[in-house]
């Protein structure tokens, strides 16, 4: 740790002395946690972050003038599009480097959060489900549940590693809530928590914004924070020790999330990748979702402000956009490329500049929440390495299987717990249809077929499968064909059993 004079003088060659004008304020114990934060910080590299952040925020954002085009054809695979044979070849081979102990999975968990607007990590959200279980539980089951089928299909007892990272905000109630429940079922030596770094919070005018009289604004350094994080937690060395070639990452707050999806990551091995991307159909042309392309012959994601109007509504021969492939941060990587990242490229990442509102101590030493965007968070996102990918393939899935965010907090049109909510039961119940059960609703009457239920009608029915009964739809019919059941039904892993003794039974 540094010494005050030590970081005073810091301070003073950054143009940051502000940072310490309440020190003469602070207690004992509140002086020596400052000391420790700002020990922490990179404060040689603190001017050169000061003034980026304020440069870039005042330079703002330019539309792309540039030649885009799409990922070429032979590059992707689709759920829609690829025919049946092949997707289940994909979905083998997934499933075989999954046996063999090949595949991690990694979470992006250190984000804070703030337009969901809760005081705990986003994974730990209930967004309402029958069976009120949490994004975390949600995901770790189907983590056991994919381990399991491919147990069954080759044979052998496969481990899943699960890399979740974490920042100052998300670690230690992640931790605690992994303990209290029990890992959800999984081995504890295969969840690996691990932390990013946090970067200070710097107003329009390059001054480092301070939270309290003792204490900064600090961020968390976006999801690209992965890669600096995956070097200072040693997580690639753990990934080599284990065998682990491949990994699946994705963002927390996807409720349909499918882990270590064996036909992404068999679509990936197969076409050599080192590199890939799952995305989703672009609904309209002004849809803000960032797009997978090629920028001069580069893959990456272009956001959505960055296109051209006239460019974003170009469409095909069959009226389809041309740039239509929505990223959804759900990713595939070999192990080589993460070390190549590591090692060559981390330092080249881009810088994105984010205005929020940021709670802050006045000159007077008056606490403020501030009414308006006051400040700049520096991120880095983990899309930003697919420029150096030699090998990178897309794959397209469908949104009302895979996607669908919980980024809002109720009340909003989109993305809230109650879309996230409503996504999963209503993939639920077609799963359930499709299976040849019929729901009923409280008076014993027989709910319409989802065919016939257009989005936004009448809430959807309380019917929901626990993940450790089916990953994909998988194995339903011997449960449910011709039953009829009454809402609101959970089915899980006791009564889906008593449920496939009653479809042995033969009829009278
Ligand atoms: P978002 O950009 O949606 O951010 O993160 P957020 O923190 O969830 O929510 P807001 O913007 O504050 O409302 C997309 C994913 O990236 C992770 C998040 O946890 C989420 O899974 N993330 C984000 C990180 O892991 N680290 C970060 O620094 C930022």
């Amino acid at each position: 740790m540094l010494n005050l004079e030590q970081v005073r003088r810091a301070l003073e060659a950054a143009g940051q002395s502000h940072i310490l004008q309440f020190w003469p304020e602070l207690g004992e114990e509140q002086r020596d946690r400052f000391l420790l934060e700002l020990s922490q910080v990179d404060l040689a590299g603190l001017k050169e972050h000061c003034e980026g952040a304020a440069g870039a925020a005042a330079s703002g954002s330019s539309r792309l003038d540039l030649p885009l085009e799409p990922v070429p054809p032979e590059s992707i695979g689709s759920m829609k599009r690829s025919d049946s044979r092949s997707l289940a070849e994909w979905q083998n081979e997934g499933l075989l480097q999954i046996s063999k102990n090949r595949v991690g999975v990694l979470l992006l968990a250190g984000g804070q959060g703030t337009r969901l607007g809760v005081q705990y990590p986003k994974g730990m959200y209930n967004v309402g489900l029958p069976s009120g279980k949490s994004l975390y539980q949600i995901q770790a089951e189907r983590l056991r549940k994919i381990q399991e089928l491919s147990d069954r299909k080759y044979g052998s007892k496969c481990t899943i590693p699960w890399y979740i990272m974490t920042s100052e905000f998300t670690l230690a109630p992640t931790e605690k809530f992994f303990n209290e429940n029990n890992f959800f079922g999984l081995e504890p030596s295969n969840i690996i928590m691990f932390e990013q770094r946090m970067i200070p919070a710097v107003t329009f005018d390059g001054k480092v914004i301070l939270q309290s009289k003792g204490k900064m604004a600090m961020a968390p350094d976006g999801n690209g924070g992965l890669y600096q994080a995956l070097v200072d937690n040693e997580v690639l060395e753990d990934m080599k020790t284990r065998g682990v070639e491949y990994l699946h990452v994705y963002c927390v707050d996807n409720i349909l999330v499918k882990m270590a999806d064996p036909v992404f990551i068999g679509f990936c091995v197969s076409k050599g990748a080192d590199c890939g991307a799952k995305v989703v159909e672009k609904t309209y042309p002004a849809e803000p979702v960032g797009v997978v392309c090629r920028v001069q012959g580069v893959s990456q994601v272009v956001e959505y402000s960055e296109i051209l109007p006239e460019t974003a509504e170009l469409r095909g021969p069959e009226g389809e956009l041309v740039y239509s492939a929505g990223n959804i941060c759900n990713h595939f990587f070999t192990r080589a490329f993460l070390q190549e990242v590591a090692e060559k490229y981390e330092g080249q990442l881009k810088q994105h500049v984010a205005i929020k509102k940021v709670p802050f101590v006045d000159s007077c030493g008056n606490q403020v929440k501030p009414s308006k965007p006051n400040g700049i968070k520096m991120e880095r996102f983990v899309f930003d390495v697919f420029p150096f990918s030699r090998s990178f393939v897309v794959f397209e899935v469908v949104r009302e299987d895979e996607f669908s965010p919980l980024k809002n907090a109720d009340g909003a049109a989109k993305d809230s717990p109650t879309t996230a909510r409503n996504a999963l039961l209503a993939q639920h119940r077609r799963w359930a249809t499709a299976a040849g059960a019929t729901l009923l609703d409280e008076h014993g009457n027989a709910l319409p077929s989802p065919a016939s239920v257009s989005a936004g009608d009448a809430p959807p029915a309380q019917f929901e499968i626990s993940s450790l009964v089916s990953y994909f739809g998988e194995g339903l019919e011997d449960i449910l064909k011709e039953k009829m059941l009454p809402t609101p039904f959970i089915l899980e892993e006791r009564n889906a059993k008593d449920l496939h003794a009653q479809q042995q039974i033969p009829a009278q």
